[in-house]
């Protein structure tokens, strides 16, 4: 053999291997995106980003965007997050997605409104992002079109850069603390549940100016005219909640004798919690059942039993959906026997199988507000959890607020002896999306003040000029 041909046998072997070689990375390579991939869409989920990027439809493309989150302010439009280059955020770098998600920062530098919860994700780990934006760019379809409607807000909220204010005061730039001396487990509870899961976003109460108030941190709050309730682990909260049952209500939406999820909980079940795994379910539950107890009002039962209704006297199993739309009746018991009695039972006591739940150990009947039963009433429930779904009419079409009221305070009263009654108007107010904050009902004073502020220091520098 010549040197030109062993030479050349050389080269090939190279040649050869080196192909190999290479084919073997491009495989590895392969591999390791598809887990990454994997592994950014669970912490999609986990982080709920689907439930508001939705396009409305039902059939509507994963995250296309067009869900409107009606705010005390307007309605805020969740933008499309899909890898379209000219309607998604496919022209993103990793880093600006980054500032979008944990800054609330978009691509070109404007503030992006507090309804993307980017005050919970700002703790969101590099690791994570990476994951989450190779998922969104490589792991999800491109959508070219932008959501049919606009974020529409009052003035002055629709100035985005008031932002800039609110972030300076109210936004953290500290990475996500661990527990010192807390167990891995611990430490995965607090991340998903402070920050993927921004279980605080709906749970915590917030300041005259919207911001979270920290030292309240998951004792209940109003959420459009649903009420998010106490869940630390207080008497006043879920304290008498032991971690499984925690896990129970987060996968499945419901917890047989204590609650059911409806409203905003019943979207975070069906979108998010329910296909969580068990370990981090439990984890979940372990760092609720330490974060700091708060106490809060709780609705006082009264001191007697309630005052036994004489069935006789009214319709039972007459009242059907249309002939309760004829009807102007306000009699509580009344409505309650024809609208509800046939699922929930006579006396509330719900079916054995828990299916259709009793209404007498139930934490939207028995709440501090009645919003949640109110809110459940007039909307319906629909739900799918990861053991069922579930559905309960909205009745909202067929009956007015103030039947809605007669009904909630029959219920309120019947199961779980809370006398105060619901009124017509407060019925009113949560169907449309409840009170106000401090910082919209106050804004045209607070507009005003400003403008007279304004006047008065210009009034004071013309007064300086004019001296000589
Ligand atoms: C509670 C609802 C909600 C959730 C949950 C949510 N977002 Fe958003 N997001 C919004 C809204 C609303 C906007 C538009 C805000 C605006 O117009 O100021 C937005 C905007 C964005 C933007 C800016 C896009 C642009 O250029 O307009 C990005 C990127 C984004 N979200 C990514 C995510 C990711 C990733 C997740 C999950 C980790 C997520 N969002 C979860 C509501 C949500
Ligand atoms: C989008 C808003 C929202 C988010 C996010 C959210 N919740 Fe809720 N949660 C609610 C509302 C509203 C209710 C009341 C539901 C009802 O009674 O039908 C509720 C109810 C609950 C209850 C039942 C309390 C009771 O007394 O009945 C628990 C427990 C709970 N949430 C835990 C969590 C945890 C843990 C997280 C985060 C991992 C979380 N929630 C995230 C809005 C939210
Ligand atoms: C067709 C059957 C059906 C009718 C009629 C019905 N419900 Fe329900 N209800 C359900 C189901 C199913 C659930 C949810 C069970 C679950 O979450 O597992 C539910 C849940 C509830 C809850 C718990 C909600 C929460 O947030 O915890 C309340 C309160 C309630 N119903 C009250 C009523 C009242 C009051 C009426 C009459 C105005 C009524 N229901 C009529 C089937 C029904």
């Amino acid at each position: 053999m010549n040197n030109m041909k062993i030479r050349s046998k050389l080269l090939t072997a190279v040649v050869l291997s080196s192909g190999i070689l290479s084919a073997a990375s491009a495989l590895a390579t392969d591999a390791s995106t598809t887990e990454l991939i994997k592994r950014g869409e669970y912490i999609a989920v986990a982080a709920d980003c689907g439930a508001c990027h939705r396009q409305t439809r039902e059939d509507g493309a994963p995250y296309a965007g067009g869900y409107a989150i009606d705010s005390p302010m307007g309605r805020i439009i969740a933008s499309n997050i899909t890898p379209s280059k000219q309607f998604g955020i496919g022209s993103y770098s990793e880093k600006q997605f980054a500032d979008a998600v944990r800054k609330g920062v978009a691509a070109d530098g404007s503030n992006l409104y507090p309804a993307m919860p980017y005050t919970a994700y700002q703790g969101m780990t590099d690791d994570d992002v990476h994951a989450l934006y190779t998922y969104l760019m490589q792991g999800v379809k491109p959508v070219d079109h932008a959501p049919e409607a606009k974020t529409s807000l009052s003035f002055p909220f629709n100035i985005r850069q008031i932002m800039w204010g609110w972030n300076l005061l109210y936004r953290s730039d500290k990475p996500f603390a661990k527990q010192p001396n807390a167990s891995d487990e611990l430490n995965r509870g607090k991340y998903l549940v402070e920050v993927l899961g921004h279980c605080s976003t709906c749970h915590t109460p917030r300041n005259m100016m919207m911001a979270e108030e920290s030292s309240q941190n998951l004792s209940g709050s109003p959420l459009g005219g649903w009420y998010a309730p106490n869940i630390t682990p207080d008497k006043s909260g879920i304290g008498s909640w032991s971690q499984s049952e925690i896990v129970t209500y987060l996968k499945t939406g419901h917890l047989a004798g204590k609650a059911q999820a409806a409203g905003p909980m019943g979207e975070a079940v069906e979108h998010s919690f329910r296909y969580l795994s068990e370990a981090d379910l439990n984890a979940m539950a372990l760092y609720i059942k330490q974060v700091p107890a708060i106490a809060t009002p709780t609705a006082q039962p009264a001191s007697q039993p309630p005052v036994a209704t004489d069935i006789n006297q009214v319709i039972v199993g007459q009242g059907s959906q249309a002939s309760l739309a004829d009807s102007s009746s306000t009699h509580g018991a009344e409505l309650y026997n024809g609208a509800c009695a046939s699922c929930h039972g006579i006396k509330g006591e719900g079916t054995k199988d828990n299916f259709y739940p009793s209404l007498t150990s139930n934490t939207a009947v028995s709440g501090a507000t009645a919003q949640n039963l109110v809110m459940t009433i007039a909307d319906g429930l629909h739900r799918k959890g990861s053991d069922s779904d579930v559905s309960m009419p909205a009745f909202g079409q067929q009956m007015s607020d103030a039947q809605i009221a007669a009904v909630s305070s029959y219920v309120r009263n019947q199961f779980a002896n809370i006398q105060e009654p619901v009124t017509a108007e407060q019925v009113t107010t949560y169907r449309h999306g409840g009170d106000a904050p401090f910082i919209v009902r106050y804004v045209n004073c607070l507009m005003a003040a400003g403008a007279i502020v304004v006047l008065l220091i210009l009034f004071g520098l013309l007064r300086l000029r004019k001296k000589p």
